[in-house]
């Protein structure tokens, strides 16, 4: 359904006392995937290595500087559901105008349908079908996320781009909000890019798991191949910080420490590089090639393997 090749985005940054106009940060480096029907791909990396720009840059929100997002068929909508549902809701519309603006946006309903059409959007999400006339302030943060998984569906996306769905709610209501994605997924054939900071969500969710670092993409596989066997030094560390993880453990028993990448000030050779427990001299020769691993649909960006 959608071939995103070769992504880059980089952002200019203000000159200042310390930089000249001429530096960038370097957000995005060259993301390629592809998402079937009905599929999820999930999105997982700490803070700053690129996750939200990648997301905005496939709606166009933020356009990329080069490569090329194809949607099939070239028709297929695309939604999505953003980290914060306090900030996403505007509080002074009704919940059933909320709920129904793309549908309206894309002339699918008219005014007359709008009450119908939130009544049933609501049930769609497991809420009262007659909370339409509510404002956001009397939701609940799960709640309020409904309300935008709602809106998100009712246009019929073939693609929900979901960034942090979850990370802003209680750990107690998560699990439910996830379980809806899931759910409506499997009603409404919908895919997914799923995109979390925290690895056990995102192989909970995925059919495909990418870990991205510093703006690349360093390792793809199934959830259950990449928990059994992460082959990236980056990739181990995630799920070492997991708890229960086994035999990894043993080899990289350390939490990731070391500098957060500079995204400005670009070294040659892995960007893992400086944090990376086993790093040897060629690493800082190139940039490691993507390669697949033994099982199908495994691949890995790392000296180790090359
Ligand atoms: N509009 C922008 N202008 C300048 N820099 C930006 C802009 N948006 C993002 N960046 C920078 O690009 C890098 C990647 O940011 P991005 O928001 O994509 O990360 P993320 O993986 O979504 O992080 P988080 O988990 O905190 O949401 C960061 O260094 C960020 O500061
Ligand atoms: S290429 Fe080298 S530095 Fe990079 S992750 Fe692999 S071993 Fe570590
Ligand atoms: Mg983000």
């Amino acid at each position: 359904m959608l071939t995103v090749k070769d992504l880059v985005k980089h952002f200019p940054l203000k000159a200042g006392r310390f930089s000249s106009s001429e530096e960038k940060i370097h957000a995005l480096n060259g993301v390629s995937f592809t998402l079937g029907k009905k599929k999820t791909l999930g999105i997982v990396g700490e803070s700053g290595c690129g996750k939200s720009t990648l997301a905005k840059a496939i709606l166009g929100i933020k356009p990329p500087d080069s490569g090329s997002v194809l949607l099939s068929p070239a028709d297929t909508r695309m939604q999505y559901i953003f980290q914060d549902p306090y900030l996403s809701l505007d509080p002074k519309m009704q919940v059933k105008d909320i709920i129904t603006e793309p549908m309206r946006a894309a002339g699918m309903i008219t005014k007359r349908e709008v009450a119908r059409e939130a009544e049933r959007l609501l049930e769609l999400v497991g809420l009262p079908k007659d909370w339409g006339t509510k404002y956001p302030h009397e939701f609940s943060g799960g709640q309020r996320q409904r309300i935008c998984i709602g809106r998100a569906i009712s246009s019929r996306p073939g693609i929900v781009i979901c960034d942090e769905p979850v990370s802003s709610l209680d750990v107690s209501i998560q699990s439910q909000i996830l379980n809806l994605l899931l759910e409506l997924q499997e009603k409404l054939e919908i895919s997914y890019i799923f995109i979390a900071h925290n690895i056990a969500v995102v192989l909970y969710m995925s059919d495909i798991v990418s870990v991205m670092y510093a703006g690349y993409i360093v390792e793809s596989a199934a959830p259950q191949e990449l928990y059994a066997n992460p082959m990236h030094p980056y990739t181990r560390l995630l799920l070492s910080v997991v708890p229960e993880i086994g035999k990894n453990k043993r080899i990289f028993e350390q939490k990731i420490t070391g500098e957060v990448p500079d995204l400005i000030h670009i070294e040659p050779g892995c960007p893992f590089y400086s944090r990376c427990p086993v790093h040897s001299d060629k690493c800082r020769t190139a940039i490691p090639q993507l390669k697949p691993g033994e099982k199908e649909d495994h691949s890995c960006t790392c000296w180790l393997y090359q």
